[in-house]
C-alpha cells in the first residue's frame, strides 16, 4: 500500500458506507496491499524486545501482530506509529496467554473444570475479557482444549481434563465470555482455540513429544471441542507442536484445510504455536525455514508466531511460484478480517476506562465463587466443617502461604500482592473467636528439612484440628513442566506422617496444578480437599469450605491414579476382550511356582488393582444426594431425534448443598470397539436440606454419533445404555434403542 493512502485509512470509517460487510471491507482494504504489507500481517512477534526495535519494525510494517505487551500507553504508541506512519496503515492485534483470569487470577482450568458450571466459567471469562481489554489486549489464547489423560503431563493444568464432551462445553464457555455479544465491543477479545491437535497425548508424558493418535480416536476424542468452539463462533485457532503420525500439525494440510476449512468451514484465522512454523525443520520434515514457510502456508497456517519464516522467504517463494498469491492473500484476508471485527479500523487504541474493572470487588467475588465451586472434597471423616467446638487450630504447610504458587501456571499478569491465601483468610475467617498457630514448617513444597518437625508436633498436640496444606509450586506444571513421579515433594509427606501420628483430626489440602498420586495421604488424613491452584482468591474459597459457608461441590474432571505406572488412566476406556477385574493388585498374594493361569487372564497389573485412587466425577459433600425414579421418555429413537430423560434428585442431609447429576451412555455392540461409557450431559443441581426435585435432561441423538467401521460419522441404530448419577461408576441405568 502506498504511503499517500495513509490518511485515507485514518478516515476509513467516514468513507465507508453502513451497509459495507465485512468482507467487502476486507476486499477493499487487501486491493490497495503490496506484498510486502500482506506478508508483515502474517508476521507475529513477543513485544518483550527492546521497544525501539518493535517500533521500528511497526513503522516499517512488517509485523501484523504483537504478543504480551499489557501497558495501553504503549500499545497506544505503536498503533499511533502503526496507523499513521506504516506503509499499510493497518493497526496492530494484541495478543497474550489469557489462560484463566488476567490480573484476577481464576482457578487453572483443571480447577475450573472441576466446577462443572459452564455458566460461572462464562461470567469469570467475560470478567478476565474486561480485564484485559483495558490493558489493550484483544486477542487471548485461551481456551485450550487438549485432552489430558497423563497426569506427569505439565500442561494437563492448562486443560479441562480427560473428557472430550466436557472439554468442549467449558471451552465454549470461554469462548462466548471472551467474544461477548460481539467481537466489536471493545470489552471483548477474540478467543482462541489451542493446540490444534493431540497435543495432550504427549508419548509419556513428556512435553512437545510425539503422538501416534489413530484416525478414529482423533476424531472421536480429540477433535470434537474445537469442533464445538468452531460451531460457536471462536475467531481462531493455535496449531500444536506435536506430530501425530509423523505430520506436525503446523505443516498438516488435512487438518488445517481439508477438515477445518473445507469440512467444518471455519472462517477464522489460523496462527501456529511460538515457532512451529520454523518447528518443522527439528521434526525433520523441512529443511530450512523458507521449506517450512511453504509448507506452512499451504497447510493452511494463516500467521506465524514469532518464528520470522513467512516474513524472511514468503517473497521469493511466491515470486519463484512455489506458493500461489492466492494462497498468500487468503492467509491476509483471514487476519485483516479478524481486525475489522475486532473494530480495530474504527478505533485501534485500548479502550478508555472510567472506572477499572481489575481486582474490583464483583471480579473478585466471581473469582471466588469458582475458586469454591472447584475445590473437590475427597475424603471426610466427621472432621469438616470445622464446628463451634473448634478453638484451636494448627496450620501448617508450605501451601498455606504460597500467595505466588497458588495462582498457578500461566499466571502472566497476576499480582501476588492480590492473593489471599489460606492463612490470610483463616485468620480473618476467625477473628479472636479460634487461636491459629501457624507453623508453615516447609518453606516451599521441595524443602527438604525436617527441623521443624518436633515443634510442629508439639502443637498438633495441643490443636483441636490440624490443617495441612501441601502440594506442588507453580513451577511443577504447565509448559515444558512435566514430572515423572506425582509423588508429594521435599519433606511434605514425612510432614504429614508426624501431623498424623499426633492423632488429633488431620485436614489434608491439596494445591497442585495435576492431579498428584496421594494414596497413602488419602489414608492417614480424615479429610481431603482437593484444590488445585485456586489463583487469586484460593485462601478465601478454602476457607469458607473448612468453615462450611460453602458446602463443597467440585467432581473431578480428571481420575486421579493409585500410582504413575497406572497411568494412562480413565473413565472412558474401551470394552477389552479381556476386562479387567478380580486383581487386588498384592504381590504378597501371588503364589509362588503356580501355573502361569492361576493369576487369570485379564487386563489388570499384579501389583495395583484395576481402579483408580479416585474416579471421573468423584466428590464429596457435607450433605447427601439420592437419585431416584430414572425415566427415559422415549426408549426407542431415531438419529434425528432427542433423548429425554429424567431423575428426581432428594437433598437426604441437614444442609443445603449442590449436586452434578451426570448422565452417561454406552453401548456393547457396534461396528467398531466403543468405550464402556461416556458422558453425555451434566447439570448443576442446587437443593435445600430434604428438598427434591426432578431433573431434566434433553440429549441430542446426534451427541453419540462416532466414527463407524467407514470412517464416517454416524449415530449406530442398536441397544444403548443410559445411566445417571452423581459420578462416572455409580447411578441407575436403564436402556434404549436408536432404530434405523
Ligand atoms: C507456546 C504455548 O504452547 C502456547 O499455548 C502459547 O499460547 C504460546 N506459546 C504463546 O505464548
Amino acid at each position: 500500500m502506498k504511503k499517500l493512502i495513509t490518511p485515507l485509512l485514518i478516515a476509513l470509517p467516514l468513507l465507508m458506507s453502513a451497509q459495507q460487510t465485512v468482507d467487502e471491507r476486507v476486499e477493499e482494504i487487501l486491493g490497495r496491499m503490496t506484498i510486502e504489507d500482506k506478508i508483515g500481517q502474517l508476521n507475529q512477534m513477543d513485544g518483550r524486545r527492546d521497544i525501539e526495535k518493535v517500533k521500528q519494525e511497526v513503522r516499517e510494517g512488517t509485523l501484523g501482530s504483537i504478543m504480551n505487551i499489557v501497558d495501553p500507553a504503549v500499545t497506544d504508541e505503536l498503533q499511533r506509529i502503526a496507523v499513521e506512519e506504516s506503509p499499510s496503515g493497518i493497526p496492530i492485534l494484541f495478543a497474550r496467554d489469557v489462560v484463566h483470569g488476567f490480573n484476577t487470577v481464576l482457578p487453572i482450568p483443571l480447577g475450573m473444570a472441576a466446577s462443572w458450571d459452564d455458566a460461572l466459567i462464562e461470567t469469570t471469562a467475560r470478567n478476565t475479557a474486561i480485564e484485559a481489554t483495558e490493558k489493550g489486549i484483544r486477542w487471548a489464547f485461551a481456551p485450550m482444549m487438549d485432552i489430558a489423560r497423563d497426569a506427569r503431563w505439565g500442561r494437563i493444568a492448562e486443560s479441562f481434563g480427560e473428557d472430550t464432551y466436557m472439554a468442549g462445553r467449558l471451552a465454549v464457555a470461554v469462548v462466548k465470555g471472551y467474544q461477548g455479544e460481539s467481537l466489536t465491543d471493545p470489552m471483548s477479545m477474540a478467543a482462541c482455540a489451542k493446540h490444534f491437535v493431540g497435543y495432550g497425548d504427549a508419548e509419556g508424558g513428556r512435553d512437545y513429544n510425539t503422538t501416534s493418535i489413530p484416525p478414529r480416536t482423533l476424531r472421536d476424542v480429540y477433535l470434537p471441542p474445537f469442533k464445538a468452539c468452531v460451531d460457536a463462533g471462536c475467531a481462531s485457532i493455535m496449531t500444536s507442536f506435536n506430530d501425530n503420525d509423523g505430520l506436525p500439525s503446523t505443516g498438516n494440510r488435512w487438518l488445517l484445510t481439508e477438515l477445518l476449512r473445507d469440512q467444518w468451514r471455519f472462517k477464522g484465522l489460523v496462527v501456529s504455536d511460538w515457532g512451529s512454523v520454523a518447528g518443522l525443520i527439528p521434526h525433520g520434515v523441512a529443511r530450512d525455514k523458507r521449506d517450512a514457510a511453504q509448507q506452512c502456508i499451504v497447510a493452511g497456517c494463516d500467521m506465524d508466531m514469532s518464528s520470522r519464516s513467512y516474513l524472511l522467504h514468503m517473497k521469493d517463494l511466491i515470486e519463484k511460484g512455489e506458493v500461489d498469491v492466492a494462497v498468500l492473500d487468503a492467509a491476509v484476508r483471514r487476519v485483516l478480517k479478524l481486525k475489522v471485527e475486532l473494530g480495530l479500523f474504527d478505533n485501534p487504541y485500548a479502550r478508555k476506562v472510567e472506572k477499572s474493572e481489575i481486582y474490583s470487588d464483583s471480579v473478585l467475588d466471581a473469582a471466588c465463587r469458582l475458586a469454591e465451586e472447584s475445590v473437590v472434597m475427597l475424603k471426610n471423616e466427621s472432621v469438616l466443617p470445622l464446628g463451634e467446638n473448634v478453638r484451636r487450630i494448627l496450620v501448617a504447610g508450605p501451601m498455606a502461604d504460597a500467595p505466588y504458587d497458588q495462582m498457578g501456571t500461566w499466571a502472566l499478569d497476576g499480582d501476588k500482592k492480590h492473593t489471599v491465601t489460606p492463612i490470610m483468610a483463616l485468620r480473618e475467617l476467625c477473628g479472636d473467636k479460634v487461636e491459629i498457630e501457624y507453623i508453615p514448617a516447609l518453606t516451599h513444597p521441595r524443602d527438604k528439612s525436617t527441623a521443624e518437625f518436633k515443634a510442629l508436633a508439639k502443637a498438633a498436640r495441643k490443636a483441636d484440628v490440624v490443617l495441612a496444606f501441601v502440594g506442588e509450586e507453580q513451577m511443577m506444571s504447565g509448559e515444558a513442566h512435566s514430572l515423572s513421579s506425582l509423588d508429594l515433594q521435599g519433606a511434605q509427606r514425612q510432614m504429614l506422617e508426624e501431623l498424623a501420628a499426633v492423632g488429633t483430626p488431620l485436614v489434608t489440602v491439596f494445591m497442585a496444578g495435576r492431579p498428584m498420586t496421594i494414596a497413602p495421604q488419602v489414608e492417614i488424613s480424615d479429610a481431603i480437599l482437593y484444590a488445585w491452584h485456586p489463583g487469586t482468591m484460593g485462601g478465601k474459597a478454602l476457607a469458607n469450605i473448612i468453615f462450611g459457608h460453602v458446602n463443597p461441590s467440585g467432581k473431578l474432571p480428571v481420575t486421579f491414579p493409585r500410582n504413575v505406572g497406572q497411568i494412562p488412566i480413565y473413565y472412558n476406556h474401551k470394552h477389552t476382550s479381556h476386562r479387567a477385574k478380580g486383581t487386588e493388585g498384592n504381590l504378597d498374594n501371588i503364589p509362588r511356582e503356580a501355573p502361569q493361569s492361576v493369576m487369570g487372564h485379564t487386563s489388570s497389573y499384579l501389583d495395583v488393582a484395576p481402579s483408580p485412587l479416585f474416579h471421573f466425577g468423584y466428590g464429596l459433600s457435607y450433605t447427601t444426594f439420592e437419585v431416584s425414579d430414572l425415566v427415559i421418555e422415549n426408549k426407542e429413537v431415531t438419529a434425528d431425534g432427542n433423548i429425554k430423560v429424567s431423575v428426581m434428585l432428594k437433598n437426604t442431609g441437614s444442609r443445603e448443598g449442590t449436586e452434578v447429576v451426570q448422565l452417561y451412555t454406552g453401548r456393547k455392540t457396534a461396528s467398531v470397539t466403543q468405550p464402556l461409557k461416556e458422558l453425555k450431559d451434566f447439570k448443576r443441581v442446587t437443593l435445600a436440606a430434604g428438598e427434591s426435585c426432578k431433573v431434566e435432561f434433553e440429549v441430542p441423538v446426534s451427541r453419540l454419533a462416532f466414527h463407524n467401521r467407514d470412517m464416517v460419522p454416524a449415530v449406530e441404530p442398536g441397544n444403548y445404555t443410559l445411566t445417571v448419577g452423581t459420578d462416572s461408576q455409580s447411578g441407575l441405568r436403564t436402556y434404549f434403542q436408536i432404530m434405523n
